[in-house]
This record gives C-alpha cells, structure tokens and sequence, in this order.
C-alpha cells in the first residue's frame, strides 16, 4: 500500500539526502552495468560533496524531492534538454529512489509531476536518457516512451550506451 507522500522542491536541508540517494541509487542498480571503478569515484568524497552542495545551494525550479513520514526517499531533476536536435524538449535529467521505496507507485508520480511542470513551462515533448542495461529501460517503455536513438555517455574517460526515450505530451 502506498504511503502519504509529498512531492516538493528540494531545499538546502535535502542536500545530504540528495547526495545519498544519488550513490546508492548508483551502487544498487547500476553494478556489472558501469564499471566497479566508476562506481568507485561516484561513491567517493561523499562528505565534500555533500558540503559543496550545501555551500551552492540555490533554490529552483528544476529540482524535487518525493518525501515519505518526513524522509527524502526520492530525487528528481528536470531541465531544458541540451542534447542536439532535441532542444525545444524538456528533459527528465535524474530520477533516482531508494532501493527499498521501489515498486510503490513513487517513481511514476514523479515521471508524472515532472510532466506536468514542464508541460506548464510549454514544452510538448520529454526526453529521458537511460543507461543500456538499466532495469529502468522497461519501466520507461512501460510509461509509453519511444526510444529514438541511442547516444553516449561519457563517465569518467568510459563510454557507455544511453537509450533517449521521447515522451509526446497532449
Ligand atoms: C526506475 C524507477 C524510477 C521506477 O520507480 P518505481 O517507483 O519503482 O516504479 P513505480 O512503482 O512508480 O511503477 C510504475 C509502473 O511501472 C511499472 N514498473 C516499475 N518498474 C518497472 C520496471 N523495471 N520494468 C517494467 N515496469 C516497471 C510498475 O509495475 C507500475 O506499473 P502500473 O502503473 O501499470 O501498475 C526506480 O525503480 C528507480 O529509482 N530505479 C533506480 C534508479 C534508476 O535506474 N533511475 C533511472 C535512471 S535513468
């Protein structure tokens, strides 16, 4: 059964959470699909970066938390895409839940909040890019994207595949 949750935007006292979530969403789901070395340096100097993103902190609207009792389970990030030829989309950047917090029905409220803000800031059309071999590859499909192409994904000096999905809004 799904818990009271809220969906907000991220605030300076989310930042720790953020990062969090952020590296472990990496470590859960993503091993034997990037390197173990890669994972290595997203996981690591987690207390500076957690510093440097309360030092930079700055309120937008780009940024958003799903919190469940009071605790930042989930983060979101949206944005104009920059990626060529696909300018004039809004884009979903990041979307990460915990491991534990799956499969309650939060990532899709997220995918749909995200829809709805850039729907309201006028774009048409959302693009997401998901790692190949990514487990959330299906999850994607299964809200209705469109893979157009596949891209690469630089990390670190590694390159990997990125599947883009294309969202159409009505
Ligand atoms: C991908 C992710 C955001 C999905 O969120 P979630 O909360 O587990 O999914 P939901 O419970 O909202 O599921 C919504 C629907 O998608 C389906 N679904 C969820 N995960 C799925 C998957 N991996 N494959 C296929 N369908 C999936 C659900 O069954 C549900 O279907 P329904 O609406 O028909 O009942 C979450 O699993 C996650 O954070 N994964 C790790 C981080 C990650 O890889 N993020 C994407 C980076 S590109």
């Amino acid at each position: 059964m799904k818990n009271k949750f809220v969906i907000r935007k991220k605030e300076l006292k989310d930042c720790e959470a953020w990062i969090d979530i952020n590296i472990s969403s990496w470590n859960d789901n993503l091993k034997g699909i990037v390197s173990d070395r890669v994972l290595k340096l997203i996981s690591s100097n987690k207390d500076e970066k957690i510093k440097h993103a309360i030092e930079t902190f700055k309120e937008d609207d780009n940024h958003y938390v799903l919190e469940e009792e009071n605790r930042v389970v989930g983060i979101l990030k949206i944005k104009n895409s920059n990626r060529y030829g696909l300018e004039d989309c809004g884009e979903i950047q990041m979307l990460y839940l915990l491991s534990t917090e799956m499969k309650k029905g939060y990532g899709k409220a997220l995918v749909e909040t995200a829809f709805q803000i850039l729907s309201r800031k006028g774009f048409k059309k959302i693009v997401i890019g998901c790692l190949d071999g990514n487990s959330a590859n299906t999850f994607y499909k299964h809200l209705g994207g469109r893979v157009i192409r596949q891209e690469d994904f630089h990390l670190f000096g590694e390159v990997y595949k990125e599947n883009i999905y294309l969202y159409e809004i009505k």
